[in-house]
């Protein structure tokens, strides 16, 4: 069933049309990611569903009850929809201390001491805030202002979590903790969770389902390994992906074997039925380009640019025919000992575009495999 459903919802700010029109379903208990650049409709969108922003029209219905609807005249305010949230701008409490802020829905609802207290302690050791409790806002940095909102929803318990980039402001170790937590909170609740984010980190190591918006619009929906490995058009393929996927013109032309798609010496072949001539835009990952020492079939020439060791892998920026594209190997590289190297591509992780959507998928089934340097 889905828990969260979206029905040509709309949304005009003034003139400007934010959201246009939003089909969206999320299932019970699954995770989905609002992923997208800023100003796409992220938080308009998770707005709308936490009631705190009307939209202009459409149906919204959440675990099955219709709490907007712009034909019917209904809308049900935040505080009836049952729904835990974190705001992009954490809005605490200024005159209230740590404490009161992470427990105060909980002691309105009336809930009896030890058990708010225990929720309080739970959720402040979670977000490592524990010796903080008596403090105000004002007395905190940003990202230990921003776990208090974390923690607030840690101990209200809601089933459906709304999160507005909840981690922005943390550093980076720090962050890939609390992705784990807040991973676990959603299992430990069995939650329905729609998370905020414009991070294709965030996105991907969470996610069950992750959305795409741009300009108010979903460019595409799947799962992580189906944004990842099929992107749908060219701004799905270059949003999710770092370092970002490698973007080069070719074209299709065919020979006695059948359609083929080219650039410079490299040639691979398509799918029979494709019916597409001329130029069309070739998207291959980092970690699918295959660089070797000595010239090989199918290789071609290319010049190294920049190598980057990032500690288990190493970015190598190439020249290729005037083209830069990016490798990743999976091994600390200070340099590669040469200048001179030659590149190749598998077709079978190769990806061709017309326009903006994708051609056709070569690959059947998907390796998960790194290449390094062939030598
Ligand atoms: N209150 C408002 N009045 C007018 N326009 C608004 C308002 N709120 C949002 N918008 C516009 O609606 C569009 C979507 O904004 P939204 O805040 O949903 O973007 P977002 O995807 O969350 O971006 P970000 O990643 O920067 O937070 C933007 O063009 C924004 O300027
Ligand atoms: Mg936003």
């Amino acid at each position: 069933m889905n828990e969260i459903e979206l029905r040509s919802v709309t949304k005009t700010y003034g003139g400007h049309l934010a959201i246009p029109g939003l089909d969206l379903d999320v299932a019970k208990g699954s995770f989905v990611t609002l992923l997208g650049p800023s100003g796409c409709g992220k938080t308009t969108t998770l707005r709308i569903i936490a009631g705190l922003e009307q939209a202009s029209a459409g149906r919204l219905s959440l675990g099955g009850r219709c709490v907007y609807s712009s034909e019917d005249g209904i809308f049900v305010p935040p505080e009836k929809r049952g729904l835990g949230f974190i705001f992009q701008s954490y809005a605490l409490w200024p005159n209230m201390k740590v404490a009161r802020n992470i427990t105060l829905a909980l002691t309105e609802a009336r809930m009896p001491a030890a058990e708010v207290n225990s929720r309080l302690e739970d959720a402040l050791s979670k977000v490592q805030l524990k010796g903080l409790e008596d403090r105000y806002p004002s007395e905190l940095s940003g990202g230990q202002q921003q776990r208090v909102a974390v923690a607030r929803l840690i101990a209200a318990r809601n089933s459906i979590l709304l999160m507005d980039e909840p981690l922005s402001n943390l550093d980076a170790k720090l962050r890939t903790e609390m992705r784990k937590e807040l991973k676990r909170l959603h299992a430990e609740l069995d939650a329905t969770t729609i998370y905020v984010t414009h991070d294709q980190v965030e996105a991907l190591t969470m996610s069950d389902v992750i959305v795409v918006m741009k300009d108010g619009k979903i460019a595409q929906q799947g799962t992580p390994h189906q944004l990842y490995h099929e992107p749908a058009n060219l701004f799905v393929a270059e949003f999710i992906g770092d370092p970002k996927i490698n973007i080069l013109p070719g074209h299709v032309g065919g020979d006695a074997r059948g359609p083929r798609a080219m650039f410079a010496d490299f040639s691979m072949p398509l799918d029979e039925g494709v019916d597409v001539d001329g130029p069309v835009t070739f998207a291959i990952r980092p970690e699918y380009v295959e660089i070797h020492t000595r010239p090989a079939a199918g290789a071609v020439a290319a010049v190294v640019d920049i190598v980057q060791p990032m500690g288990s892998q190493t970015i190598i920026s190439l020249m290729v025919h005037g083209h830069p594209i990016t490798a990743l190997i999976p091994k600390f590289a200070q340099d590669l000992g040469q200048r001179e190297v030659w590149i190749s591509f598998n077709p079978e992780h190769i990806l061709v575009f017309d326009r903006d959507q994708r051609l056709c998928a070569r690959r059947k089934t998907v390796a998960l495999r790194s290449y390094g340097v062939i030598p």
